[in-house]
């Protein structure tokens, strides 16, 4: 059947979902070819995610693109991988400008090959003033990393006198990570199967909802993402509270 916008309630879209794009290399196999072709198709998948995430109104997007574990993949993939990301930035950069998207990195991405690094940089210096739909691509990313640096910086702060112990609560310990300024995911999508996190956003998932499919990421395309936000929109999100406090609140 296929996804029906209009069943979905408009007022109650995630602001922000994360996608953990698994099942590539899967796909690709389960077509007798090449893990690059479906990394490749994998692309396609993006922007239709971004395309509907606009339709629908959600402000942004957090893809779990390349993990500090992903190095270990044969050189030739990790190249591919590479290469994949600075056409599609070659490619798909003015459209991206031209409809409102900023693009934001969360990772080392310092540590990615040079041409990979100053394409991302020159993208996001044009698109950074754009504010219909942020697009953060994860890139030599490790929510552990992220969290130890972060400790790191805030225990300098307070050596240096420029935070008290008592300050550092969540908020501020919040504003030292990658994603300062971004809020946490409503919604978090793991595409193929595999029901993990896999060291992704570890501090900012405390409250997300988790949503696991066995949809490989090439074939995740507006109707997946539709019935994905529906399945979100049948949850209900407690925080820590009783059912019937949350009636009330509405
Ligand atoms: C996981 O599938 C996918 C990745 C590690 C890379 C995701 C990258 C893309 C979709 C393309 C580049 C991204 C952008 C934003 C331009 P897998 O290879 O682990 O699949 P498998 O588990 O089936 O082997």
């Amino acid at each position: 059947m296929k996804a029906d916008i209009s069943l979905l309630d408009l007022q109650n879209i995630p602001r922000h979902v994360a996608f953990i794009m698994d099942g590539n290399g899967r796909w690709a196999k389960n077509q007798g070819q090449h893990r690059l072709f479906g990394h490749a198709a994998g692309v396609e998948s993006v922007k239709e995610v971004i395309k509907t995430a606009r339709e629908l109104g959600v402000s942004f997007l957090t893809m779990y693109a390349f993990s500090t574990e992903n190095w270990s993949r044969p050189s030739e993939e990790v190249e591919g991988l590479m290469n994949l990301l600075v056409d599609a930035i070659a490619n798909e950069v003015d459209e991206m400008h031209a409809n409102g998207v900023r693009l934001h990195t969360i990772g080392d991405i310092q540590g990615l090959p040079g041409n990979c690094y100053q394409s991302l940089l020159s993208a996001m210096e044009r698109t950074k003033d754009n504010t219909s739909l942020t697009l953060i691509l994860a890139l030599n990313y490790s929510a552990r990393q992220e969290i130890l640096k972060a400790a790191v910086v805030a225990h300098q702060l307070i050596e240096d006198g420029k935070l008290s112990a008592a300050e550092l609560d969540e908020q501020t310990f919040s504003g030292l990570l990658h994603t300062k300024d971004i809020p946490d995911p409503e919604l978090l999508i793991r595409t193929s199967g595999e029901c993990r996190i896999s060291n992704f956003l570890l501090w900012q998932l405390s409250y997300t909802e988790l949503l696991f499919t066995d949809t490989h990421w090439p074939d995740f395309r507006r109707d997946a993402f539709i019935d994905a936000i529906a399945a979100f929109q049948k949850r209900e999100r407690r925080f820590g509270m009783v059912s019937e406090q949350i009636q009330t609140n509405k």
